[in-house]
Formats: C-alpha cells, sequence, structure tokens
C-alpha cells in the first residue's frame, strides 16, 4: 500500500513542488509509479490561479470518482495552491478528497498518508510558512528528459497584485540558502544535466543575508554560472520593478546565462497597473525594456498579459495592444482576468468588463501577438544559433528538437546527433511558434 502517482498542474513551482513531495515520501518508503492504475495514493498538485484551473481539478475528481469505485483502497489527496486556498472545506466539497495539504506542510506527507490509511480518517495541514524552502531536500526529478532541471530558489509571494491569489495560497516571501541552490545546481551538472532553470515566483527578488554577508539575484545568478560554461542558466520569473542594471550586465557576461527574460507586464495602462497594484508604470517598464537592449540586443523577451482587469476601458486596452507593439515580444502567456475570492480586486473593485468583451480583447491580444512572433521569427532565417537538444521531434523519429539561448525551440534533422548534446543549427524556415534548421557542420 506504498505506491503514489503524483498529478502536477500550474506553474513550474508547482513542478518543483511536485519533485520535493516524491523525495520526501521516497524516503519513507514510498514508491513514485508512472501508471495510476498501481496507485494507492493519488496525489494532485494543483493550481488556483484561475476559476478554470480550478474547475479543471474538479473535473478530474469526479473522473477518479470511478475509479475509487473499482479500488476502494484508493486516497485522493489535493496538494498545493487550490488545498491552501480552500483547506479543509474542500473535502466537503469533494467527498473522495481524503486529505488536503498546503504548499509549505509537505514534511507532514508520509504522517497524513498513514494516519489516512491506519485511522481511516480525513486530515488536513495548509499552514504556511515564514521559513519553510526545502532547502535540504534533494528533488527526485519526475518525468525527467536527464537534460534540463528546476531549481526553486525562493518561495511565496507578498507583492498583492490586486487580482492574485498567489500572496494567499505560497505565504510570504522567503529565499533560500544560495549555498544549497549551487550545490543542487553542481550535483545535476555531475549527473549529466546540461540546464538548470531558477525559480520563484519574483525570482530577481531573492536576497539571502547573513550578519557578514548578503547574496543578491545577481550574484547568486554568478555563482550557479561559473559551475561551468557547459551548464546552462535560466531563471523564472522576473517582477519589472526589480529587474536591476546588476543582473543584465551579468546576464550579458556568462555567455551560458541564456539570452531570455520572461517579463509580465499585465497591462499598458498606468491606471490599470496602478489598480493592479504592479508598483511600475508604462514608462517603468519601457524604460526597462530598453535596458535589456541595451546589454543584449540578442536577448529575447517574454510577458503575460491580463485582458479586462476591472474597470478596463476599450482605450487602455488599446494601450496594451500598443505595449505589445513597441515591446515586440517573442512569446506571451495572454489571460482573460478571472476574479478570484479574498484578493483585493474582490474585496474592492468591480469584475464589470463582460466577459464577451473580456473574449474579444483576449483574442485581439492573441492575434497581434502571434504576427508579431511569426514577423521576429522570420528575422531569425540565415542567423546560426547553438541549439542544446533536448529530444525527438513531436512530428517525425528523424528530426530532433532543442533551443537556442533565446529559448526558441529549433527542428531540425538529426543525423548523427543525440539529446544532450550542443549543436550548431542554421536557421533555414519558420512557422510562429518554431524554427526549423539544418545542421551545420563543424
Ligand atoms: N509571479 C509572476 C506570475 C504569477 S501567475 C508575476 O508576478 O508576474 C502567472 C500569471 O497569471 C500572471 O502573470 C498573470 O498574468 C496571470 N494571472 C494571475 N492572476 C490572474 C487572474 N486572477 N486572472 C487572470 N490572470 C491572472
Ligand atoms: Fe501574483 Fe503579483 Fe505575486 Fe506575481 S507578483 S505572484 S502576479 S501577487
Ligand atoms: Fe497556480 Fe499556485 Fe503556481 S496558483 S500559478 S500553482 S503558485
Amino acid at each position: 500500500m506504498k505506491n503514489i502517482y503524483i498529478e502536477t498542474y500550474g506553474c513550474q513551482m508547482n513542478f518543483a513542488d511536485s519533485e520535493i513531495v516524491a523525495s520526501l515520501l521516497q524516503k519513507e518508503g514510498y514508491t513514485v509509479v508512472s501508471d495510476i492504475a498501481e496507485a494507492d495514493y493519488v496525489l494532485i498538485n494543483t493550481c488556483a490561479i484561475r476559476d478554470n484551473a480550478e474547475q479543471r481539478i474538479r473535473k478530474r475528481l469526479r473522473e477518479l470518482r470511478a475509479m475509487q469505485q473499482r479500488h476502494p483502497q484508493l486516497r485522493i489527496g489535493i496538494l498545493g495552491c487550490m488545498a491552501e486556498r480552500l483547506q479543509s472545506q474542500l473535502m466537503v466539497e469533494e467527498e473522495n478528497v481524503s486529505f488536503v495539504v498546503g504548499p509549505d506542510a509537505y514534511r507532514r506527507l508520509p504522517d497524513i498518508l498513514a494516519r489516512v490509511r491506519e485511522q481511516g480518517v480525513k486530515a488536513a495541514e495548509t499552514e504556511l510558512s515564514i521559513t519553510e524552502t526545502y532547502s535540504d531536500i534533494e528533488p527526485v526529478r519526475l518525468g525527467s528528459n536527464g537534460i534540463s532541471a528546476y531549481i526553486s530558489i525562493m518561495r511565496g509571494c507578498q507583492n498583492y497584485c490586486a487580482y492574485c491569489v498567489v500572496p494567499y495560497t505560497r505565504g510570504r516571501e522567503r529565499s533560500r540558502d544560495p549555498e544549497t541552490i549551487v550545490s543542487e545546481a553542481q550535483s545535476l551538472f555531475n549527473q549529466g544535466y546540461k540546464e538548470v532553470t531558477l525559480l520563484g515566483q519574483n525570482v530577481n527578488s531573492y536576497r539571502w543575508k547573513t550578519d557578514n554577508s548578503e547574496v543578491g539575484f545577481a550574484g547568486l545568478m554568478a555563482r550557479v554560472a561559473e559551475i561551468s560554461p557547459l551548464l546552462r542558466v535560466r531563471f523564472a520569473t522576473s517582477h519589472p520593478k526589480d529587474l536591476s542594471d546588476r543582473l543584465l550586465e551579468v546576464m550579458a557576461h556568462y555567455d551560458n546565462i541564456c539570452k531570455c527574460i520572461h517579463l509580465p507586464v499585465q497591462s499598458g495602462s498606468d491606471r490599470m497597473l496602478k489598480l493592479m497594484n504592479r508598483h511600475y508604470d508604462s514608462a517603468w517598464y519601457l524604460d526597462r525594456i530598453a535596458a535589456i537592449r541595451r546589454y543584449m540586443p540578442d536577448c529575447s523577451i517574454t510577458t503575460d498579459v491580463i485582458a479586462g482587469f476591472c474597470t478596463e476601458t476599450e482605450e487602455e486596452h488599446q494601450m496594451t495592444l500598443d505595449m505589445f507593439r513597441r515591446v515586440r515580444y517573442d512569446y506571451a502567456y495572454m489571460f482573460k482576468f478571472s476574479m478570484r475570492p479574498n484578493t483585493y480586486a474582490e474585496k474592492h473593485l468591480h469584475d464589470d468588463v463582460p466577459d464577451e468583451v473580456k473574449t474579444r480583447r483576449l483574442e485581439e491580444i492573441i492575434a497581434l501577438q502571434g504576427q508579431i512572433a511569426l514577423e521576429n521569427n522570420r528575422r531569425e532565417v540565415g542567423k546560426v544559433y547553438e541549439v542544446l537538444v533536448e529530444g525527438e521531434s513531436h512530428r517525425s523519429k528523424e528530426r530532433l528538437f532543442g533551443r537556442n539561448s533565446q529559448n526558441k525551440v529549433i527542428v531540425f534533422d538529426r543525423h548523427e546527433v543525440l539529446p544532450g548534446q550542443y549543436v550548431k543549427v542554421k536557421v533555414v524556415d519558420c512557422t510562429a511558434a518554431t524554427l526549423l534548421g539544418e545542421l551545420c557542420t563543424q
């Protein structure tokens, strides 16, 4: 009765957390299985960022009911942000859930699983912590390609953007001891990994202070980059308010720090940004974009945006489209505003943009971004990039895919190349999402 199956939804941090959960449970004799039919426990690591993320989980729980009827011993637990947001209420609403565990309580999991099994009770542990970073836990890499891995370097967020549940589901911001981060990266490199992504909700606010030293995000990046020129370093997500020139300088200095910055803009309107409590305006944001281009003319820039936030006017929506035209993002995650319980927006603002207007605005942003991405990609044709090969192309066994430093996917004929290698590829064609290349003979 010790097989666990973990299903993960939401952001990269949730995926990183699932690897910590796997590690904590393996130490107690549990086995992570990849076939749900073999599971004694199904752990669902959930996201609460938008209403549709939660609806998806509820739908999944309904699907799992049939499976529980066939295997009455099966226990289902909810982890992550939805667990934290709804706590034990979730077990009342969803009868087939036996336990609920929030993001800072994963060390309690072995205990909870045993209690649920032996005493036949339900259990909820959702206390948030101001210190927990799981820094001593070596994650078990789940579904890994053995080439790239995530490293959580901080947890929580206290920016309280008006629309966002994360400060309530993840608790206070706290950074992890840099020594443990560097040694985790070194150990991954020793195992053959070629790329690490440092993760946090506001990764660039990273700060570790002791009596006689202080390490900021730029310093930490430099230390990880120093491990080896053959280890690529990425990071996500940066908050525009904290994007320092010092970080850009460090990025420009190290070839192995990937030239790609994810800088969520959320809106192009200053009134919206203020209402969202983002702590920057469009001028500040554009100044940071100019700084990125000054230090690294070849850096790709990606973003997140919300369409139809409370009271957004047509003119303000146009400002977002203008922002997209000015920055010319390589990629964007684009969302319709979804009102979340207990946020500032829910308590003080009106979700007054009709759903069909939100949808139309979102579609306009998507259409514009598709056009910009294609135009950006067309400019790549003829350039030669170093590509870290990740695996076989989904469409053809004869082709491989990898990414360049800018995080763009490039597909090319495999020849003798193996995943995990660095190769030079010349871009010969493109779509809005992918570059097509030819291997260069070195
Ligand atoms: N920490 C990151 C992103 C966290 S969530 C940051 O500060 O940028 C990822 C994205 O989801 C956000 O950037 C935002 O664009 C979107 N998002 C968050 N809350 C949302 C909501 N209530 N409705 C729609 N989109 C939302
Ligand atoms: Fe949410 Fe804002 Fe924190 Fe990002 S910075 S996680 S959007 S509150
Ligand atoms: Fe979702 Fe939680 Fe991440 S709400 S986006 S899983 S921090």
